[in-house]
């Protein structure tokens, strides 16, 4: 049977990993400065998160939600120490798109309405309603498409203004990525998440706060959304929450009280999840990561400033990108290929650095000079 390639592939077998450095079949040593598509929040292998998987897994693996798991109550109140949101429920999923799809669903049950708003190159996922509240008609396929959804420019207060003005009382949901991802990272305005509370509030609309890729920590707050100083109602979350172990959930706000029925999994929450999601927060918490990805993440950025031929340098924290002109455009290819860095891209001409929140200064300076070099050899070859 042939394997179903889900993305162009580069022709590198990694077999193993240790913090921010994986090794393919040939026990040659790459930086990871893309963290596994921001997955990576702790470091590859975290023997505190390894431990606590191994364990777990000699007790018990799984067992359904049809009873009580004592280590999700566990985690939902670990949860709610390091976000701040004590006073939110925890529903437990698999993926990022799971979770948004709940939240988008959740809501529409919450005010009984059907409109979704969402923004110019948004991601929220593959699965119907996420993907529908996707900006990329190409991954949309027809039996996904529905007039439910309303695209707005990004950072745009006017039109928002403007559509709640006309269409409020409709409006279920608001649904916004505190940093676009996938998107190019693309910084939500403080301003422009404190409108949306705003607005989500006067007409009893559902602010919802896709932290996939910028929450758990990489910006440095808990969740990207936090910059605005403004509680959103739903937050959903994924990938740096299992770093690696596919976990993901959402949070949500007091006035929001789900009913038996409404919301539902088989996998979500079992017992080997949520330990690899304690462990995350466990080693967060110990090695204060946050503060590490907030400082780290400002050294970065400075320093990738500085470099005149990068445009735009962008992001918070560990959540990082830039615009790459065309006389570089090899770039990224090149960073894998001849300095064994992996990062990540954006079309058309984006670089983004999503690494663990751990990563060292050490080897933020061995990429800078890595990079330095790989720009110089592309502006004389
Ligand atoms: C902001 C955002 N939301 C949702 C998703 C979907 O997550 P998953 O691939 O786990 O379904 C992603 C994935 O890249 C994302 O970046």
């Amino acid at each position: 049977m042939n394997l179903f390639d889900v993305y162009p592939l580069n022709n590198i077998a990694i077999t193993s990993a240790k913090g921010s450095y994986v090794w393919d079949a040939d026990g040659v040593q790459y930086l990871d400065m893309y963290g596994g598509h921001a997955v990576i929040s702790i470091g590859h292998t975290h023997p505190h998160w390894v431990k606590r998987i191994e364990n777990q897994l000699e007790k018990i693996a799984f067992y359904s939600n049809s009873v009580i798991i004592p280590i999700q109550k566990e985690l939902a109140s670990k949860l709610g120490d390091l976000s701040g949101k004590e006073d939110f429920q925890l529903f437990l999923c698999n993926s990022g798109a799971e979770a948004n799809e709940n939240a988008l669903k959740l809501a529409s049950f919450y005010n009984g309405r059907k409109k979704i708003i969402a923004f110019s190159k948004s991601f929220h996922g593959r699965t119907s309603l996420a993907v529908a509240a996707t900006d990329n008609p190409s991954i949309v396929a027809p039996v996904n498409e529905t007039g439910n959804v309303i695209f707005l420019p990004f950072n745009d207060e006017a039109a928002l203004r403007d559509c709640f003005a006309q269409q409020g009382k409709e409006i279920s949901s608001v649904i916004i990525e505190g940093i676009q991802g996938v998107g190019g990272i693309n910084p939500a305005s403080i301003p422009f998440l404190q409108l949306i509370r705003d607005l989500c509030t006067e007409y009893g609309s559902v602010y919802i706060a896709d932290s996939v890729q910028c929450g758990y920590g990489r910006t440095g707050q808990f969740f990207a959304h936090d910059y605005a100083g403004v509680a959103a109602d739903i937050y959903t979350m994924a990938k740096g929450m299992g770093n690696g172990f596919p976990v993901a959930g959402i949070l949500i706000a007091p006035h929001i009280q789900p009913k038996h029925g409404m919301l539902g999994t088989t996998f979500g929450g079992n017992q080997l999840a949520c330990a690899a999601a304690l462990a995350v927060l466990e080693v967060m918490e110990q090695e204060n990561l946050l503060h590490q990805a907030k400082d780290n993440g400002n050294y970065l950025i400075g320093k990738l400033k500085e470099i005149p031929q990068l445009q735009n340098v962008r992001g918070r924290g560990l959540m990082i990108g830039f615009d790459v002109p065309e006389e570089l455009k090899g770039l990224k290819k090149k960073l894998l290929m001849d300095f064994k860095i992996f990062t990540g891209e954006a079309k058309p001409n984006v670089i983004r650095l999503l690494p663990s929140l751990a990563l060292t200064r050490r080897q933020i300076d061995d990429f800078l000079e890595a990079l330095q070099e790989a720009i110089d050899e592309l502006l004389t070859s």
